[in-house]
């Protein structure tokens, strides 16, 4: 058994879980991976604020994120914070001190993850960000493995976990304000849930599911996204009443030479089965030249699923440390095209 030192910022929804999953799955990961996952530090904002977890003796709770990212002893970083600048010039800082880094923030990764790979590549440290998509869903690895000699031709997905909870809950009776609070409860929203509504956690989600996909993501002003603050109980059971789910629906498609793109809630026909995705489900569906139609479906949010992810890539991360084969999987090649929005 080989022992990875692993350093953690945040330490909320998906931090919590994280430190969950290590515990209960210790013995497994120790048995069937040959390693033992030790959280040295977990770095957080508000040192005495009461916590949805107990630490294990020896992880160290700290305020300062520059005493985990700069620890020689601590060898990957798992980011699940949140924030842009912040959490940037600490992953920045992680990689450069030669450890690999996962994360969860799709904010990040969506608008600045290129300077982050760059950084990345040059240090030969993973950069992993399964969770950053679709929660528990591993689309992102499935994209990249299981379509590596075959080409997407079509996306769809319903990828944000709050919205389809919401959109769900409203077509069951409930107002949109009990809705929210619903799923901010659940732990499935953003510490603000302005971008989860809008429309720009799904743009963000499409503009990284598309790189897989396609080579070449929208940037958010060519996707202005529409968002779900319009919609209302009795627009939700109209439809469907009429045989219709309303769904906030990422869209990427190529066409004559350009990567069409949209993010708008649609209402879907219940043949269709992204209708049936529903709840905090999240559901990918992928069309591609050798196999067809395939659909992706799972928990898009919320601690545990999202903890599971992260935990993923952690061990892959891992094992690369110990082969040194860290950061060698970044040049994946797609067909790339210029982006258009659906709508022009
Ligand atoms: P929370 O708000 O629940 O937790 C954030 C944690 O980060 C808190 O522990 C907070 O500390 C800490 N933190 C925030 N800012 C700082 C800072 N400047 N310095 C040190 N610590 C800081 O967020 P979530 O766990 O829900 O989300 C974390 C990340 O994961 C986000 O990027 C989110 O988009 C992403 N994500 C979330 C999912 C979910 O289902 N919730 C699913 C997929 C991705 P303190 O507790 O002391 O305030
Ligand atoms: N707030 C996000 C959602 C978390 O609801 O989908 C998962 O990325």
């Amino acid at each position: 058994t080989t022992t990875i030192e692993v350093g953690m910022l945040g330490l909320g929804t998906v931090g919590s879980g994280v430190v969950s999953r290590l515990q209960q799955a210790a013995t497994q990961i120790e048995q069937t991976q040959g390693l033992r996952l030790h959280l040295a530090a977990v770095a957080v904002n508000h040192l005495a604020a009461p916590r949805a977890v107990t630490l294990p003796l020896g992880t160290r709770l700290t305020d300062s994120i520059q005493a985990v990212v700069t620890d020689p002893k601590i060898q990957l970083v798992i980011e699940v914070m949140g924030t842009l600048e912040v959490a940037e010039q600490a992953i920045a800082t992680a990689l450069k001190h030669g450890k690999s880094v996962i994360t969860a923030n799709k904010d990040l990764i969506a608008t600045a993850g290129d300077r982050l790979i760059a950084v990345a590549q040059r240090q030969h440290c993973d950069l992993f960000y399964e969770a950053s998509v679709a929660g528990g869903i591993p689309i992102l690895r499935t994209l990249t493995d299981s379509y590596a000699t075959d080409q997407v031709t079509a996306l769809a997905g319903i990828i944000n976990g709050t919205a389809n909870y919401m959109l769900s809950a409203m077509t069951a009776g409930q107002t949109y304000a009990q809705a929210l609070a619903a799923a901010q409860t659940a732990g499935y929203a953003e510490a603000d849930p302005t971008n989860d509504v809008l429309g720009l956690d799904t743009a963000y989600k499409l503009m990284i599911l598309s790189r897989f996909a396609f080579g070449q993501g929208p940037t958010l002003p060519t996707l202005q996204p529409t968002g779900i603050t319009q919609l209302t109980p009795t627009i939700c059971q109209q439809a469907a009443r009429s045989g219709w789910q309303v769904k906030l629906l990422a869209q990427a498609q190529p066409a004559n030479g350009q990567l069409y793109c949209r993010v708008a809630p649609v209402a879907v026909p219940s043949q269709q089965a992204l209708s049936q995705v529903g709840g905090v489900q999240n559901g990918v569906a992928v069309t591609s030249r050798a196999i067809g139609a395939s659909l992706y479906t799972g928990p898009g949010a919320g601690s545990t699923a999202t903890a599971n992810s992260v935990l993923n890539d952690v061990i892959v991360a891992a094992h690369n440390l110990i082969h040194q084969t860290a950061g060698v999987a970044f040049n994946r090649q797609r067909q790339c095209l210029p982006v258009a929005n659906f709508n022009q």
